[in-house]
């Protein structure tokens, strides 16, 4: 999307994120396999927006860093209480500003912040520059949506980036004086989502522009074993559940250093 930087979505929702979002996944379970796989070591969460994951962390005993390409998400999250606790640090997350060999007994992408990056390349880098920062024995931990599986069947919605139809407008929000249109381009060939959230109220129009590069699990597999790591388990849910390559809208990736 022409115009669209690092810190482009992050400085577009903040305002509504813990909002809307507070709820897309199971906090609790992330947090506790997040701590079991860091085994008592630093995790840094790449894209970690306004702390829903890495506040909890901390406060669970956690030493978290949180990096961020938008100034509005970190201020949000340090405006949080236990956020003293949360290292933060605003930086692209293909390049962190972190040396190499920190020692994070996990990195983790979650939510899709990894298909917030424009390009295989991009994607790449983030992967090669999280396995260098990874203790012996660290964890990379990729969550996503993935294209394919059913609609949801109460809805009939799109269940995942694949199913988006290639140019639509839905409802998100209709309220008295409120209305937000979600509107989105998708790409099946180039694997792209654009949209658009498009937030009305009687004080005027707010644009929140976001994209997705979206990548099914080999491919994902693939880009990893390009950056040195190798795929540990993959769950469907923050619970374990198991992954299905065929029916799976959601997963959890876990990849360690190759040796
Ligand atoms: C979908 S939100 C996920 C936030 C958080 N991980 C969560 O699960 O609630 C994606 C976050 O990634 C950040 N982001 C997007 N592109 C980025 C980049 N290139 N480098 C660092 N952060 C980025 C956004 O600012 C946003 O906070």
């Amino acid at each position: 999307m022409e115009g669209y930087h690092p810190e482009s979505y992050g400085e577009a929702f903040a305002d509504v994120y813990d909002e809307w979002y507070s709820e897309v996944t199971d906090t609790v379970a992330c947090v506790a396999t997040v701590a079991r796989l860091a085994g008592g070591g630093p995790v840094l969460e790449l894209g970690a927006g306004t702390g829903r994951l890495v506040i909890p962390l901390a406060a669970a005993g956690v030493d978290v860093w949180a990096l961020d390409a938008s100034r509005t998400m970190l201020a949000a999250l340090a405006a949080k209480p236990g956020s003293t606790r949360v290292r933060l640090l605003l930086g692209d997350m293909a390049r962190p500003p972190v040396r190499p060999g920190a020692g994070f007994g996990v990195v983790l992408c979650a939510f899709n912040a990894l298909f917030n990056l424009p390009d295989v390349g991009e994607q790449r880098l983030c992967l090669e520059a999280a396995a260098g920062l990874l203790a012996p024995g660290g964890r990379l931990v990729v969550e996503t949506s993935l294209p394919g599986g059913a609609p949801d069947p109460d809805t009939g919605r799109p269940a995942s980036p694949g199913d988006f139809e290639t140019d639509a407008v839905d409802v998100r929000a209709l309220e008295e004086d409120r209305v937000v249109l979600s509107a989105w381009q998708h790409r099946p060939a180039n694997q792209e989502i654009r949209g658009q959230m498009i937030d009305i109220t009687a004080a005027g129009i707010r644009l929140r522009p976001w994209q997705l590069h979206y990548r099914t699990a080999p491919q994902l597999d693939a880009t990893a074993r390009d950056a040195g790591l190798v795929l540990l388990e993959r769950w469907s849910d923050w619970q374990g559940a198991r992954f299905d390559p065929v029916l799976s809208t959601e997963q959890i990736a876990v990849y360690g250093l190759r040796r």
